[in-house]
């Protein structure tokens, strides 16, 4: 009975999908930062009801203001989880290095925005991501990232 219990323990962690968001500069100040763009929510509490929703989901968020500490976590978790969501910020329109770890890893990666960048300054209209990832969600506010989660699942 405990042998049965602890298989299907192992089975349930086993079968989780292994998700990470990977969040690029200046996304640590959500909920402060032009809140008539990107809302009043912090990122960690939005993160907090989204892990709720999503118990059969292993969810990880790693956010660095650093370009190349974004590409060492693409490469980190490119080769063993399920799916990376990354929202590169203002990377996104500027970093052939960031566009580089996407091609090279074999995780699928799908690119997010909070607000419609298409819809904004022309400088944001060009992404190094968008060519290797597996799709773009942008535009929908911090539900961009759960639309994200729900392609994985
Ligand atoms: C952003 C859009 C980028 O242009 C900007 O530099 C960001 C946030 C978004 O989520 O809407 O920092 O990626």
């Amino acid at each position: 009975m405990c042998f049965l219990f602890l298989c299907i323990n192992f089975w349930y962690i086993w079968s989780m999908k292994k998700l990470i968001i990977i969040n690029g500069p200046n996304l640590n100040l959500l909920g402060k930062r032009e809140p008539n763009i990107y809302g009043s929510l912090t990122f960690n509490e939005f993160f907090e009801t989204v892990k709720e929703k999503y118990p059969q989901v292993s969810l990880e968020h790693f956010q660095s203001n650093v370009e190349g500490e974004i590409i060492d976590k693409l490469q980190e978790t490119g080769f063993s989880y399920d799916g990376i969501i990354i929202n590169a910020a203002a990377y996104t329109h500027t970093s052939i290095g960031i566009g580089d770890a996407v091609k090279a890893i074999e995780t699928p990666v799908v690119e997010v925005h909070i607000s419609n960048t298409f819809d904004r300054e022309e400088f944001r209209h060009k992404s190094f991501v968008s060519p290797n990832a597996k799709g773009v969600i942008l535009g929908f506010g911090l539900q961009s990232y759960e639309l994200a989660i729900q392609s994985f699942l």
